[in-house]
């Protein structure tokens, strides 16, 4: 099918379910409860005043709406310990406190099943962490103290927050309040607990694991958990022994990235213990309401550089998830999950706790024509026999990539987030970029991903047959390819015509009214180069997937990357995250010099405020309307 027909299938389908005639507008506004009527479903679906690029150390927003500070790195998840800005904090204090570079997060209303847009818990991922700006003398002299604080700025937070009058803030103390770190105590569940490959000297039964590592994007269950997922762990290991086939193939590497874990917790060197990486690369589910109830990873959902989950929900309550494989090497796949039961709708982990723990896993093909293909992942089919390393399920999710790999699944430019449009039920899917397509020695181009050399990342979509997301063939088409559309180079030139300059899409989130949210991480040292002279700092963007307009709604501090969204339900309240501002422009992952932290950036408490800091922010309308319109 070629791109313009399925724009076309998109517009059809919204004229015939009359969208301008008000049933998108009725849906929306069931969900949303503003109240709004059928007419104004006509007015145009994005409608603020557009943002310009921007260099400046700032968040800015549109005319009219206005930004709060919710919850930076370091903030107590309840009562205390307070911040220092010296970073003098000790490892026991950031483990009660804000983690580091916060990234995908979802808000559950309380009380628990209601809709309210005033009260609710907010969990949110810290992916990974600056070393330089972390400790206050920075990365010298390394010890113990300093890497048990590491681990504890990694993870997931729970917090309470509430709106009172105008201004949202942090319940404290908070009964829900919970830091979950690279140390917390959680289990495997799913096919591979308990297998030989997940087993280790400190865990000999394979079922019990310490930590969840670079926690990127995230999904839900309509269960009411939260789903965080396990994107590049790989880097926080070294290998001092033989890499094994399974190392290599998820980037353990001899030398790691420099997180130095591994000189005082030796878990981390995969040489002492080869099966320790294989214990990583999941989706942790965590129930947000039960602080007591240790998080759980469902190896059902198989093991990969983990970006995101994103929920769709089959017509007889099987649930489904799209993910995407964002290995920072690049091609690597997408991936979906179909439950083989229903979930119980009105009950809670009790009863659903299994759900994600039986299933099919599938990978993508993403065809020439178009047309696309989930091939199954079963043990004993499309070649994943014993002969080839699969002998059982267990061996399959745990080499997800291997399986893929070998049933002919599609290599993609860095699979990010992944959004379902609540309405045509089409999913969206962020590919950030991929220099590396095309290089000498690797893929070329293909036609989902269609650049040598993406520097600027592309979105592509897909329609399940039926639009059943249990389906096993889709129609897929690129809704945009990134960068600056006024570029002379069409390999960096943006497909918007006449719409905003912006690079390497990330964050991808539909609201409820059909918006789609984008948001971006082109890399700081990107950002320095003529290439990128028309886009600035990263930027959050609307997008209109009828029409295809994109708006700018929000640039970014220096040296950040915007990424993480999620709305109250009546949609005047919009949490954002606004990760690693100050980041210096040199490899991955950046380090601050803790001399002169603020050398890129200050924000957001201002040059004499210490240190840059990951945060949390609430964007509303001063006259509190619906964001975005
Ligand atoms: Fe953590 Fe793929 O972004
Ligand atoms: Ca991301
Ligand atoms: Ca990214
Ligand atoms: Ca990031």
């Amino acid at each position: 099918m070629k791109p313009e027909t399925l724009n076309d299938v998109i517009r059809v389908r919204l004229s015939r379910r009359a969208v301008l005639k008000g049933t998108l507008g009725v849906a929306a506004t069931a969900f949303v409860g503003t109240g709004r009527s059928l007419e104004a479903a006509a007015t145009p679906l994005v409608g603020f005043t557009p943002v310009p690029i921007s260099r400046q150390d700032t968040v800015v927003v549109p005319p009219g709406y206005v930004t709060e500070m919710l919850f930076a790195w370091g903030d107590p998840v309840s009562a205390a310990p307070q911040f220092r800005s010296d970073a003098s904090n000790s490892a026991a204090d950031q483990a009660l406190q804000a983690g580091m570079h916060h990234d995908g997060m979802h808000l559950f209303p309380l009380p628990k099943g209601s809709d309210s847009s005033s009260h609710g818990l907010l969990a949110l991922n810290h992916e990974y962490t600056d070393d330089g700006l972390l400790h206050e003398s920075g990365m010298e002299p390394w010890t113990a103290e300093k890497v048990a604080k590491s681990k504890a700025a990694h993870g997931v937070s729970i917090i309470e927050v509430r709106r009172d009058g105008g201004r949202w803030a942090v319940v404290r103390p908070s009964r829900y309040a919970r830091r979950i770190t690279g140390d917390t105590p959680m289990y495997f569940s799913g096919p591979a607990a308990g297998h030989a490959l997940l087993r280790t000297a400190a865990d000999p039964a394979g079922r019990t694991v310490l930590g969840t590592l670079n926690n990127c994007a995230h999904g839900v269950t309509p269960w009411g958990t939260y789903l965080t997922c396990e994107e590049n762990w790989g880097g926080y290991f070294v290998n001092s022994g033989t890499a094994t086939a399974l190392h290599r193939r998820y980037n353990v590497d001899p030398k790691g990235w420099g997180y130095r874990w591994h000189e005082f917790d030796p878990r981390f060197d995969a040489g002492l213990h080869p099966n320790e990486p294989n214990r990583f690369g999941w989706v942790v589910e965590i129930d947000p309401f039960d602080p007591t109830r240790p998080p759980v990873k469902r190896t059902a959902l198989g093991r990969m550089a983990h970006e995101g989950a994103m929920l769709a929900l089959a017509p007889d309550h099987r649930v489904v998830y799209y993910m995407g494989d964002d290995g920072l090497t690049g091609f690597e796949h997408v991936y979906k999950f179909v439950s083989a039961r229903p979930f119980t709708p009105g009950a809670g982990s009790d009863v659903n706790r299994h759900v994600l723990d039986h299933g099919t896993l599938y990978a993508a093909k993403f065809s020439e024509d178009g047309s696309g293909e989930w091939i199954e992942l079963i043990q004993g089919r499309n070649s994943l026999t014993p002969d080839r390393g699969f002998a059982s399920q267990a061996d399959v999710v745990i080499n997800a990539r291997g399986a893929a790999d070998l049933v002919g699944a599609t290599y993609m430019d860095r699979p990010e987030w992944i959004a379902l449009h609540p309405v045509t039920q089409e999913v969206y899917c962020t590919l950030t970029n991929n220099a590396r397509r095309g290089e000498p020695g690797q893929r070329g181009p293909d036609r989902a991903n269609p650049r040598t050399k993406n520097l600027m990342g592309h979105i592509i979509r897909w329609r399940e047959v039926g639009s059943d997301p249990t389906a096993t063939r889709f129609e897929w088409d690129i809704f945009l390819l990134a960068g600056d559309p006024a570029h002379t180079d069409p390999n960096h030139r943006g497909s918007m015509k006449d719409g905003p300059a912006f690079a390497c899409p990330d964050g991808l989130w539909f609201d409820p009214r059909g918006v789609l949210w984008i948001q971006t991480d082109s890399a700081a040292r990107n950002m320095a180069s003529a290439d990128w002279a028309n886009i600035g700092n990263n930027q959050m963007l609307a997008a209109d997937p009828t029409t295809g307009e994109v708006r700018r709604f929000l640039t970014g501090p220096r040296g950040c990357e915007v990424t993480g969204m999620i709305a109250t339900r009546d949609l005047t309240s919009l949490f954002v995250n606004i990760q690693h501002p100050g980041e210096p422009p040199k490899a991955h992952p950046p380090r601050n010099d803790p001399r002169d932290p603020t050398a890129v950036s200050a924000w957001p408490d201002g040059p004499s405020g210490g240190r840059p800091r990951s945060a949390t922010i609430v964007i509303r309308r001063a006259d509190g309307g619906v964001i975005g319109t």
